[in-house]
This record gives structure tokens, sequence and C-alpha cells, in this order.
């Protein structure tokens, strides 16, 4: 039998495909290799959002050429959204790559590995229409948290963002699927799960709405958790909402990607919402759902950006007082309309606003947190901490990360009650009562 091994970078939508290919290999006599010495193949799932995504995964490239030299029979595999940008330029600039598969290729996968075994390159980069893996079963170790892939690609064409020309246009994988594959993992003993797509809010599987979905996957096991991302402004609706509110077992966390504070560059970024629309989702879920919270995304530095313009991102972060959020400087990627304007904000000052963004949110998470302490709040034992095996680490269902000492009968994949004592910008620190 030959072995698999797989890495995967950027977001967790590839971290699910990494397990479908897993599965697809090992229907066709594969099996998962520990390590890239090990392996007859190495994968890199790779992620284009930004450059320096892709820059990491040329590092990594460099260094498994050496893994190929001790090995030469060894294939050197490119997966994702970097082989779906790049195509076969990828093998011309860098001759040790055997085989480039983007993600709507991988089924193909057994037969453009026993191509490249010949010495072809193994080549399959058309993205499609209606592949949704939907008939394939993850493959997945035994834990407590899984995601499953609800919908694929994206239509919303954001002038940033490279997704919709690496994934494709959008689909959806039927509902009852998916709520089949929650009721395996619930048989399995998992505790969390995470819906994923591009922009869920689009879901339809011909019948059925995300709201329909959710609502389903919530009813199959109410001791299961229930995440879903990313959601995005223009299109999170009441009635998603009111399933929210209605199943105490889908998380009341919603992220909600802003990207900027400033109406002129949401309109620039085609984000199609406004903040003030933005404000009043904010608001409606605030009252439908007693004690939402969000996360969001941000880009700092997008063309044209002004000093006015990144204080109304400062604003609006103020405002919302978001748990947590992902930041990032605007990276031009070829092929989007923003790439055709001029990426006119310097990396310093690029740099600077991205630091002041930061120290904010840093700043929002450390007093949200602080106002827990002496609060109740109910947890999963994810784990023992990082720290100690006398120290369990969990999460709210707002995510916040919290770890307090081990109890007699309390283990890993229990729910428990939390006193907080202590709070970082990142941890809670607490007791179980
Ligand atoms: N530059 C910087 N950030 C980007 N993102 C997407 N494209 C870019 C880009 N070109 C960010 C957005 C998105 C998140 C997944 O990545 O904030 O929500
Ligand atoms: Fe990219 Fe916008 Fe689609 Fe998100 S919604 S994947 S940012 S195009």
């Amino acid at each position: 039998m030959k072995k698999i091994y797989i890495e995967t970078y950027g977001c967790q939508m590839n971290l699910a495909d990494t397990e479908v290919v897993l599965s697809i290999l090992k229907e066709n006599d594969f099996t998962i290799a520990q390590n890239e010495h090990e392996a007859d193949v190495i994968l890199l799932n790779t992620c284009s959002v930004r450059d320096n995504a892709e820059q990491r995964i040329y590092g990594r490239i460099g260094n498994l050429k050496t893994v190929k030299r001790e090995k030469p029979a060894a294939l050197l595999g490119i997966i994702g959204c970097m082989a779906e940008r790049l195509k076969d330029n990828l093998t011309e600039q860098n001759k040790a790559i055997d085989l480039i598969v983007g993600p709507d290729e991988y089924r193909r996968l057994p037969e453009l590995i026993a191509r490249a075994e010949k010495g072809n390159k193994g080549i399959g980069v058309q993205l499609s229409r209606t592949e949704t893996y939907d008939d394939i079963v993850p493959y997945r170790e035994d834990g407590l948290s899984a995601w499953i892939s609800v919908m694929r690609g994206c239509d919303k064409f954001c002038t940033f963002c490279v997704v919709p020309f690496t994934r494709g246009r959008e689909r959806s994988r039927s509902l009852i699927s998916i709520v089949e594959e929650v009721k395996e993992l619930s048989k399995r003993g998992f505790k969390e799960i995470t819906l994923l797509g591009q922009n869920v809010n689009s879901y339809h599987d011909n019948e059925y709405d995300f709201a329909d979905l959710l609502s389903a996957v919530a009813k199959v096991d109410n001791t299961i958790r229930i995440r879903y991302t990313t959601s995005h402004p223009q299109d999170l609706s009441e009635k998603l909402l009111n399933v929210m509110a209605e199943n105490a077992n889908i998380c009341n966390y919603i992220h909600l990607p802003v990207q900027s504070g400033s109406n002129r560059i949401l309109e620039l970024m085609n984000r199609t919402y406004t903040i003030d629309h933005y404000l009043n989702i904010v608001e409606k879920a605030k009252q439908i759902i007693p004690g939402v919270s969000f996360s969001t995304d941000i880009i700092s530095g997008f063309p044209t950006e002004t000093e006015e313009d990144h204080l109304a991102t400062l604003e609006i972060m103020k405002k919302i007082r978001y748990d947590s959020a992902f930041m990032f400087k605007y990276s031009p990627r070829e092929g989007t309309k923003a790439y055709k304007m001029k990426d006119d904000v310097d990396e310093a000052t690029k740099s600077r606003r991205l630091t002041e963004i930061i120290d904010l949110q840093q700043k929002i998470s450390s007093e949200e947190n602080q106002k827990l302490i002496g609060k109740v709040v109910e947890v999963l034992v994810e784990n023992y901490s990082r720290k100690s095996v006398r120290e369990y680490s969990g999460r709210t269902d707002t995510n916040k990360t919290v770890v307090f000492p081990v109890k007699e009968h309390i283990s890993i994949g229990n729910y428990v009650q939390i006193k907080i004592s202590k709070a970082t910008s990142s941890t809670l620190i607490g007791e179980i009562i």
C-alpha cells in the first residue's frame, strides 16, 4: 500500500477538503503516513487568499525538495486554491512538483497520482458547477469537534478576493446527506460541529435554505454544539436568527466579516451593504438572540483608504465591540477587480493602521473578558490545558477559551459550569462549580 501525507494551510474549508481527499485516497488503497519522510505522496493543500499565505507554501516546497532528494520516487503535489490559481505555471516554475489538483478535481487524484508515477505531470484544474462531494464521507479521526462543508464556492465577487476564481461558483450539498453525516458524528461521540461555507447564507439545496439546514442539524442531538461560518452581512436573514434563538445548542455566536467601517470603501470592495445595514443586523440579532456575540474580519489599507476611512473602521469596532477579529493587511490578488486599482496605501501606513486595529481589538477583547469575572459560563471540556495535565481547557458557546482545574468525575467531552475568576484578552480562568 502506498502512503499519503497531507499538510493543510489556510481556512477551515481546506481542513474539511483534506478529509475528503483522505477519504478518496483511502478508498483507493492508500494509508496515511505520519510524516513526509515515510510518504510516497506528499500533498500540500494550499491557500491563495493573501500573498504571504502563498510565500509560506513556496518556502515549504523548498524544504520538501530535500525530502525528494532522499527519496526520488516520492511525489509532491500542490492541491487547493494555489493549484487552481497558478495551474501548470507551478510545475514550470518548480520542477519538483508532480501533481497540481484544484478543489473540484479531487475525485481524479488516484488517476492523476498514477499518471505522475509514470513520470508525467498529473494536472487537474477544472472548476465544476456541480461538484459537492456530497456522497463522500470525509475521513475523520475520533474527537470532539468536526466540520462539515455544506456548500462550495462563492458568487459574491468582493473585489479584493480570489476565492470566486479558485473555488468557483456557489453550489450546495443536500440537507439530507448533511443530516445523515451529523447523525454518524453523534454516534461517534462528537460534541461540536461547524457547518462551513464561504457564504453559508446562500446555502440552498433546491428545497431548503440555510435556516432550514441549521434547524435540522441542531435537532439531531442536543448535546452537540452547532456553529457555522461564514455569514455575509447582506444575506443574514431574520429566519436564521430565529432558528438560532429557538435551538439552545446552536452557539450564540456569529462570525460576520465587516471588512471596513467606511461606506465608500465597502462600495469599492463590492460588499453590497452599508454600515447602517450592518448595524441594523447586529441590533436585530441582539434583540432576537440575547447574549449573542460577534467576531469579524477586517482588511486594512484597501486601495484609496484614507485616514478618515481608517478611523471609521476603528469606530465600527468600538460600536460593535467584537469578541475577536481576524485582521489583515490588504494584499493585491491578480485577476481580482481590486488588482486593477492602484495599491496606493504605502506599506508603512498599512502596517501602522493594522497595528492600531489589532491594539484596539486586544483592548476590547480584554475589557469584554474582564466583564465576565464573577459570572458563571457553560464550557465544553475539550482537552488538558497547554501548561498542565492538572488543568482542563474548553470553550464557551461564544468561543472563548476557559482554563480550570481538573476535577474528579469530570472528563473531556462533558459540559461544565465554570465560575470565572481571572481574564486576559485571550483566556478566561475559573473553577468548576
Ligand atoms: N487581502 C487581505 N485580506 C483578504 N481577505 C480576503 N482577500 C484578501 C486580500 N486580498 C480576508 C477577508 C476575508 C478573509 C477570509 O480574508 O477579510 O473575510
Ligand atoms: Fe471572498 Fe467575498 Fe466570497 Fe468571502 S464573500 S469568499 S470575501 S468573495
